[in-house]
């Protein structure tokens, strides 16, 4: 690939913008600093642009803090979009993957990587997400094995057996393996709990770390090669 589209790719604007970026900032292949935009990069070669690091994959998987009241939409709603959150230079390309409700806050991912963005949604790939929830009652301690096995959560549906850690009174951790509509609201639901907060702390072998609600950050090559081993996908086989 050339080192324009992969500048363009990663969030520095149009190719002819990249060429611009090429001027404005110091971009180097292997350490060496490099002025010519048809440069041909391989695979294994380690691209920074003003010192930091770009994951040398052709797509981006970039992560969200989401703070609550925005929705996860493409265009303002009742609540502004999470869109608004997202640097300019990636709002057209990227992919929310899954959906949080408006007043959840956490981990949310974006990527233009179509296949890796529907391997993660499908149901058969039960993917991990966690959450940290608080309830408005005191949490007993048979709802742990009676939140393990499956339960009807209304509209005819039923949740995945889904493990839940007792953190104290009004504080538990939540992992479930599907995405259904308010699914962990429900569960709690089911035994006749208020969830008063959530945030989704976990999805996969991906955690939110310490960044600030509100704020981005694009996943390490790691991260994301770690989210392709989950998914059964290999480097070759993205977008
Ligand atoms: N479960 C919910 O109830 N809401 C979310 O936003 C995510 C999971």
């Amino acid at each position: 690939m050339r080192i324009d589209r992969f500048l363009s790719i990663h969030g520095y604007g149009s190719r002819r913008a990249s060429k611009k970026v090429l001027r404005r900032f110091e971009v180097k292949v292997n350490g060496k600093v490099i002025s010519d935009y048809s440069l041909q990069i391989k695979g294994s070669d380690r691209i920074e642009v003003d010192g930091k690091e770009i994951p040398n994959v052709p797509y981006t998987i970039l992560m969200l803090n989401k703070p609550a009241g925005y929705m996860c939409s493409m265009k303002d709603e009742n609540y502004p979009s999470v869109m608004n959150l997202i640097p300019e230079e990636y709002r057209s390309r990227l992919r929310m993957v899954g959906r949080l409700d408006q007043d959840t806050t956490g981990l949310l991912l974006l990527t233009d990587n179509g296949v890796l963005n529907a391997r993660l949604a499908h149901p058969h790939t039960e993917v991990t997400k966690t959450y940290a929830v608080t309830v408005n009652h005191i949490l007993r301690p048979t709802l742990v094995d009676l939140m393990n096995q499956p339960l009807d959560i209304g509209r005819g549906e039923t949740a995945a057996p889904s493990k839940l850690t007792i953190l104290d009174e009004y504080h538990a951790t939540l992992t479930v393996t599907e995405g259904k509509y308010h699914e962990v609201k429900r569960i709690f639901g089911h035994f006749s709990y208020d969830v008063v907060a959530l945030k989704r702390i976990a999805l996969g072998p991906i955690t939110l770390g310490d960044l600030e609600e509100g704020k981005t950050r694009i996943l390490s090559e790691e991260e994301g090669d770690s989210l392709l081993a989950i998914c059964h996908l290999q480097k070759g086989d993205q977008l």
